[in-house]
């Protein structure tokens, strides 16, 4: 299977960036192919202008040649794992512009749909489970991110993951790495 991992940090050698890395070798593990998106490192531009704005009144508007790109990398792969540390219990802005720009209308909704046959979000966040649940942010994030964008786009088999306690230090790290292999090498399983 050919799989898109998008990689939204502002460092490559950070928890997020290893936890990334982690994710393809398990990939790779399942005989599965990755194909990265490194946000930040590839200087994504993640604020929608006129060219790349839905229109509403007809169908395939041809988008810029930025965002044509990012929909051809998409397009040819046909699973999706999402890599990003947990800001404001939320994303990374850079990858929500990612998201609205490339999953634009007559490619992820409206007129078309998205054919992935699976979609993954690992976040990593500072705070353990209870924090979330006290306040409802992992509903909040999950519908968000699974019903919201995932199966609104046509991909039903979505889910979120945490990596909780990426701040802990000591021997937290690895096990955190450890884990997103396991995610990244049970990924395909069932399709
Ligand atoms: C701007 C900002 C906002 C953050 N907001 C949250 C948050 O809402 N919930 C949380 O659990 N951690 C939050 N954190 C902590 C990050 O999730 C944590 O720094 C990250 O997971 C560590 O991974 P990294 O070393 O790859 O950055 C925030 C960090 C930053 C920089």
């Amino acid at each position: 299977m050919k799989v898109l991992v998008v990689m939204a940090h502002p460092r490559r050698d950070s928890l997020t960036g290893q936890v990334t890395d982690a994710v393809v070798t398990g990939l790779a593990d399942a005989g599965d192919e990755a194909e990265l998106v490194d946000l930040y490192g590839e200087g994504f531009d993640p604020l929608i202008t006129p060219a790349d704005e839905p229109d509403w009144g007809s169908v395939n508007k041809p988008y810029s040649h930025a965002v044509q790109t990012e929909i051809e990398r998409l397009q040819r792969n046909d699973g999706i794992i999402l890599v990003f540390p947990i800001w404001w219990w939320s994303f990374p802005a850079i990858l929500k512009g990612w998201i609205d720009r490339v999953w634009n209308k007559d490619i992820a909704y409206g007129s078309k749909f998205l054919s992935h046959k699976r979609a993954l979000a690992i976040g990593l966040s500072a705070s353990d489970a209870a924090t979330y649940a006290k306040r409802g942010y992992d509903t909040a994030i999950e519908t968000q991110i699974v019903t919201g964008i995932f199966d609104f786009c046509g991909i039903a088999d979505g889910r979120f993951e945490y990596l909780h306690g990426s701040t802990d230090g000591g021997e937290r790290p690895a096990l955190l790495l450890q884990e997103a292999r396991e995610m990244g090498r049970t990924f395909s399983i069932g399709l």
